[in-house]
């Protein structure tokens, strides 16, 4: 299915733990279908760098490795997704990440007539997180994704989305730090599986291959579940 045949609002949740690859995949699928990317990481990240009251309460936690507040997390997704451009239709990145936020999501979505339309859990283990984390970089310019052995620029030094030549690594990418990332996901994001499970929107997929193959796998699911 391409963008064109898409007639609702498609609501696509991406779960997994950190270093899954929820940002490579979500950034692929956005453009294949022309949804919004919506990453609750991003959107923190902005509000620490914008000094924001929540960015404020935030960073710290954030830099901990644990999870941020659930009624800070909440009202800066409530408030992203009302805008214009999220009417087209979204993948929620790194959202909801306890049951409570994913109470939040269904009644945000109740009240504007929306459902999920899958709920797709990557399935990684542990040792492979540590390893897609600690080689992690991004363009500084555009935020295109690079992995020190999995995903060079195709000539070095220099983004192929963009061509800066800028790069930077996240504060929260160190040893220490994923594995408090690790332990809030296994304790509170984890049940969120049977939670959708339950819901008969949830789609499994094993985001242990290639990023290419795991991309095929995704839009296959998206496909199915915007059909
Ligand atoms: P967030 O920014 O959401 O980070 P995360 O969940 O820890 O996930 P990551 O961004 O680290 O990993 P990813 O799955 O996107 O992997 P990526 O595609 O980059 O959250 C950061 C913090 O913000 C949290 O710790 C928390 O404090 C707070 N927060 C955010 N949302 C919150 C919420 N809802 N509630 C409360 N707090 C919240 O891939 C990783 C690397 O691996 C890349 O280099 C990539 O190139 C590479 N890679 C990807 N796929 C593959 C593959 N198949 N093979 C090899 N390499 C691969």
């Amino acid at each position: 299915m391409d963008a064109a045949t898409i007639t609702t609002p498609t609501v696509l949740i991406l779960l997994g733990p950190p270093g899954a690859g929820k940002g490579t995949q979500a950034r692929m699928l956005e453009e294949k279908f022309e949804l919004v990317q919506l990453s609750t990481g991003d959107l923190l990240r902005a509000a620490v760098a914008a000094g924001t009251e929540a960015g404020k309460a935030a960073q710290a936690v954030m830099e901990a490795g644990d999870l941020v507040s659930d009624d800070i997390v909440i009202a800066i997704l409530r408030d992203r997704m009302a805008e214009p451009d999220c009417a087209k239709g979204v993948i929620l990145d790194g959202f909801p990440r306890t049951t409570i936020q994913a109470e939040a999501l269904d009644e945000l979505l109740a009240e504007n007539n929306q459902k999920i339309s899958a709920a797709i859990s990557l399935e990684v283990e542990d040792a492979e997180m540590v390893i897609r984390i600690s080689g992690r970089y991004t363009c500084a310019m555009c935020g295109e994704g690079y992995h020190d052995r999995f995903k060079t620029p195709a000539v070095e030094g220099k983004c192929d989305n963009c061509g800066s030549t800028e790069f930077k690594r996240r504060a929260d990418d160190n040893a220490e730090t994923v594995a408090s990332r690790l332990s809030a996901y296994h304790a509170q994001t984890a049940p969120l599986i049977a939670y959708y499970d339950s819901q008969g929107v949830l789609k499994r997929t094993n985001a242990m291959g290639k990023i290419e193959d795991i991309a095929r796998d995704l839009e296959a699911i998206a496909g199915d579940a915007m059909s």
